[in-house]
């Protein structure tokens, strides 16, 4: 069995074909960085257009560079319909629908946080589930329990902004290109994260929740001091920008680490799941490990490639058709958060 799985929730166009044991014939994704660059984040208009231009090219892309036929090879139509951008999601949700009527095949309906964590699956190649999942993301930081891919709960997540959004502002302050995350991190090797001392909201708390708001306040203080002089109108040399990349890094990375743990103690499972853009972050990645492994908690990352947003991901759909979870033609978008 296989799937043609479509991804549209945010900035990149991606399309996979996957096959029941995981295995992967063909992924492309059309990222459009280049189009938000400018703005620094993403354009919803501008980020719906560029998926109506792509979305076809994207899905002749993957069916040639897998070899196999559209219409005999593949047996169900996957598509990530929440959360994300309304724009977006309606583009790859009208093309799903658009092929599983024309093909006459199954339309399966994925949530693109649980796929963020399926991705776990990809690599270790067995059953991750049950356990504790992360996704710390561009649009999303939350913490659910998983009694398996298809049933979770939640447990906590950002009460503001996601971390990778703070990467993407924080970067944008110190004069980076969108997205900021790899543009931090690839600073912050040349930094001292002890330079500057910034907040880490709930570390000390019960709460399984994050808030990255203050801190990106803090690190705008700290370039511009008290007042409202505009951030880019001080100039820093490269190693104060390394040096603030670094200490925001470390706050980041603090509170994911902390509350990551946290949660698997409140729970009776003894493995997490991370997923999500952030999670390609190489400190992020090291010392979640060293942390996991300190108190013996099975830990697993998604592979790098499979981070940041993909189709491959899609593959969460299996476990919806095994449990005969699809969709008719009226299936809608779901652009908000549902915590479930
Ligand atoms: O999962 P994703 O591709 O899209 C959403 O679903 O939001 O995540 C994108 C986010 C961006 O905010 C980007 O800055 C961040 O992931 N990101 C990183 C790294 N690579 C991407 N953040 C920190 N370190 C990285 N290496
Ligand atoms: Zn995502």
């Amino acid at each position: 069995m296989r799937i043609l799985a479509i991804e549209t929730t945010c900035d990149e166009t991606a399309a996979a074909i996957i096959g029941e044991d995981l295995t992967i014939s063909a992924s492309v994704v059309a990222s459009q960085e280049a189009l938000h660059e400018q703005y620094n984040g993403v354009v919803p208009e501008i980020a719906a257009r560029a998926h109506v231009e792509r979305m076809l090219p994207v899905i002749q892309q993957t069916v040639q560079q897998s070899g196999l036929s559209l219409a005999n090879d593949i047996d169900a139509i996957a598509v990530a319909n929440t959360p994300g951008l309304a724009g977006s999601l309606l583009v790859g949700v009208t093309a799903a629908k658009a092929l599983a009527m024309c093909l006459d095949k199954p339309l399966v309906a994925i949530n693109h946080l649980h796929a963020h964590v399926y991705a776990c699956q990809l690599e270790a190649q067995r059953d991750v589930f049950p356990c504790v999942g992360l996704i710390v993301s561009g649009g999303h930081t939350h913490l659910y329990q998983y009694a398996n891919a298809l049933s979770p709960e939640y447990l906590g997540g950002t009460i503001d902004d996601a971390a990778g959004e703070a990467f993407d502002k924080v970067a944008s302050m110190l004069g980076l290109p969108y997205p900021g995350g790899p543009a931090i991190s690839k600073i912050a090797v040349k930094g001292d994260a002890k330079t500057h001392q910034y907040p880490r909201s709930f570390i000390r708390d019960d709460r399984l929740d994050f808030s990255f708001s203050g801190l990106k306040t803090a690190v705008r203080y700290s370039i511009t001091g008290p007042g409202n002089i505009p951030v880019d109108s001080v100039k820093l040399d490269d190693q104060q920008k390394a040096d603030i990349a670094a200490s925001f890094q470390q706050a980041v990375v603090d509170c994911l680490v902390a509350k990551a743990v946290q949660a698997v103690e409140r729970t009776s499972l003894n493995r997490i799941c991370v997923g999500g853009g952030v999670a390609a972050n190489r400190v992020f990645r090291e010392q979640l490990k060293e942390a996991c492994d300190a108190k013996g908690i099975e830990l697993f990352i998604a592979p790098l490639k499979y981070c940041t947003d993909n189709a491959v991901m899609g593959a969460i759909a299996f476990e919806k058709l095994k449990a005969g979870l699809v969709e008719d033609l009226s299936v809608d978008i779901l652009p908000g958060l549902v915590r479930v």
